[in-house]
């Protein structure tokens, strides 16, 4: 979590540090809003300028307001999502040595903190916050002191910290400098012309430059206005790979919409599409060559296992049952975290598919090391360039989603279903459990969602309106069956995170067996309702769940498919989206209860980009 940049320019003083870091801020606020700070060097000062405040940005901007910071070369800034303190002022990175020369931002958790604590408190060193941050402050402040070496006492600290870092370092006597150091936590050089960047992502600084170098794992860079060096922590020169981003600034922009929760949720056509485009062949076969494993290997796996978090789980047991379908593969799904710290039985013959929209999620790249070590091949189905998960991974296949920058995931959670689609459809191409023309067919009605997609978002008014109506509803039940049955899970996390309302998504076939206990008169519950031309039984069934609610009082909210007259008589209010093969109708049923749940948020008046306690790319186990 938290979000970091750096930035040196040309020699001569200004404002354009302050001014770039605030910009990068500002786009990185998604990773946590806890507190935020920036910290200036001017050359021939002894000690730095900087200012920090609690909560979002705007308070920092604010005191800058009113005290403003002088002209500057370099500049750090951070924005935090609390770990070690509470998010106050003092807490609020950076943090600086007793003298003020030095000031450092972090990103992650130092693990040996109270050790090294106690070893500087012993010396005299006399600490004012309680974070783990200050420690390395004062750990490289002392280091510099030794070696006048900006660079090399940020190494030898490094050295010296336990569990995940990012930290950026600036000292007063060097104003054309900022040093970074990462260990499985991210950092990006973006490269300018007279100026140079780092950033936790590259929205931080894509409104400057779309140039930019992926840093490998235990590296220190130094950066200069003209030069990027990197060294690993053990001193070996490293050469980083540069790359070019493609994603535009207005990407990472509202786009006119009232929030980017609301421009992503109309995005996903494009997520879509855009995730499916140049997968195929002019003859309509699936080319993933993107895909780096050997086709013996994938010919072999006989069991696949899914590990990630949250929607992106969600996105996994959507996965699941079509994966099943169409390869014949036994797939498990499970939260990476608890994939982690079990005995999981894992071999050679099994495919983990790590499945994340930040690449960074901790608990997850935790399981992808544990399934390499176990023997593993790892494929990533990940959202971000550049990012740890698709480094560690023996391939990557990239949903193409484009920067997600609510918190709460919409978009990449459809982008993450296609592509876990396109896998299991590219796997039973390679294994011959499905003809060519059975895929082709699967494939053009892939191609046939966006456009329905956008018919679910054009007629969603009803929707709008009833969320509106229930802004003082105080629980919701969501019910689904077979793909179903995540669409729900995923649409009572969605309620969860943006309204802060009790919502459970449930089994409809879980229901007789005690959910049904909540239903009271007046209880609103979604229904997920399967296709009537997908197995009739499953359809029926879920009809009869229908039943079952409403007569003891539900307020029945269905989801069905157009022309399902069977749910009309049973349902107080159905939202039609279009007819979609049962396996690929969660890309369209979960677009009504996304809406639900924003339009419920702003209607209580919320943040729906940024709800409380929540960060967007969850670093730390
Ligand atoms: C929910 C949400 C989270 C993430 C989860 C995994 O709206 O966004 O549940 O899906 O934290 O994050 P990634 O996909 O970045 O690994």
């Amino acid at each position: 979590m938290c979000g970091i940049v750096g930035y040196v320019g040309a020699q001569e003083v200004s404002g354009r540090p302050l001014e770039v870091v605030m910009g990068g801020l500002a786009r990185l606020e998604y990773r946590g809003y806890d507190s935020a700070g920036v910290a200036l060097v001017t050359p021939g000062q002894d000690e730095l300028a900087w200012a920090k405040k609690a909560g979002k940005l705007a308070n920092l901007a604010a005191e800058l307001d009113e005290r403003p910071l002088p002209p500057a070369t370099a500049a750090i800034g951070h924005t935090r999502w609390a770990t070690h303190g509470a998010p106050n002022d003092v807490n609020a990175h950076p943090h600086l040595s007793q003298d003020r020369s030095l000031a450092v931002i972090h990103n992650g958790i130092v693990e040996n903190f109270a050790q090294l604590r106690a070893e500087l408190v012993a010396d005299g060193v006399e600490m004012t916050s309680e974070t783990d941050t200050e420690v390395v402050a004062h750990l490289v402040a002392r280091r510099y002191h030794e070696t006048k070496d900006l660079t090399e006492a940020v190494r030898t600290v490094a050295q010296r910290l336990h569990g995940t870092f990012t930290v950026l370092a600036v000292h007063a006597d060097q104003p054309d400098t900022v040093v970074g150091a990462r260990h499985d936590s991210p950092l990006v050089v973006g490269l300018g012309e007279g100026e140079n960047y780092l950033g936790s992502d590259v929205a931080a600084f894509i409104a400057h430059t779309k140039e930019a170098m992926e840093l490998g794992q235990d590296q220190v860079v130094t950066i200069t206005p003209d030069s990027v060096e990197v060294v690993g922590f053990d001193g070996e020169r490293a050469e980083p790979k540069r790359y070019t981003v493609d994603w535009d600034a207005s990407a990472a922009e509202k786009g006119g919409f009232r929030s980017f929760m609301d421009k992503e949720i109309h995005d996903q056509p494009h997520a879509v599409a855009d995730t499916l485009l140049g997968r195929t062949d002019d003859k309509g076969r699936l080319v993933l060559d993107e895909i780096h494993v050997d086709e013996a290997v994938l010919r072999q796996v006989d069991k696949i296992i899914v590990v990630a978090c949250g929607t992106a789980a969600y996105a996994g047991q959507v996965a699941k049952y079509a994966i099943e379908h169409w390869c014949r593969i036994p797939v498990e799904v499970e939260l990476a975290h608890e994939f982690r710290y079990r005995d999981p039985i894992v071999d050679r013959r099994t495919l983990v598919v790590a499945v994340s929209q930040s690449g960074e999620t901790m608990d997850t790249l935790m399981a992808v090391r544990h399934a390499r070590e176990q023997g593993a091949t790892v494929l990533a189905i990940v959202n971000t360039h550049g990012s740890t998960i698709p480094r560690e991974s023996d391939a990557v296949l990239y949903t193409h989603a484009g920067p997600e920058v609510a918190v709460a995931s919409t978009k990449a959670f459809l982008a993450q279903i296609t592509a876990a689609y396109l896998l299991g459809l590219y796997l039973a191409q390679l294994r011959g459990t499905k003809f060519p023309d059975e895929i082709a067919e699967v494939l053009t009605e892939l191609r046939a969602i966006p456009a329905k997609i956008q018919t679910v978002l054009d007629g969603a008014d009803r929707v709008r309106q009833i969320a509106h109506w229930m802004a003082d509803t105080s629980s919701v039940l969501f019910l689904g069956r077979h793909v179903g049955y995540p669409v729900a899970m995923e649409g009572a996390l969605k309620l969860k995170e943006l309204a802060y309302i009790h919502a459970e998504g449930f089994a409809a076939g879980e229901l007789k067996h005690g959910p049904i206990a909540l239903i009271e008169p007046g209880q609103p519950v979604f229904v997920v309702v399967p296709s009537p031309r997908g197995r009739d039984s499953l359809h029926s069934k879920v009809i009869s769940n229908i039943q079952e609610i409403r007569a003891r009082g539900a307020r029945t909210l269905v989801i069905a498919e157009e022309g399902d007259e069977a749910v009309t008589p049973f349902a107080d209010e159905t939202f039609y989206v279009p007819q979609t093969p049962v396996l690929l109708a969660p890309l369209v049923s979960v677009v009504p209860l996304q809406l639900f749940a924003m339009e419920l948020a702003t209607a209580k008046g919320l943040d729906v980009d940024q709800p409380r306690n929540l960060a967007k790319s969850v670093t730390v186990e």
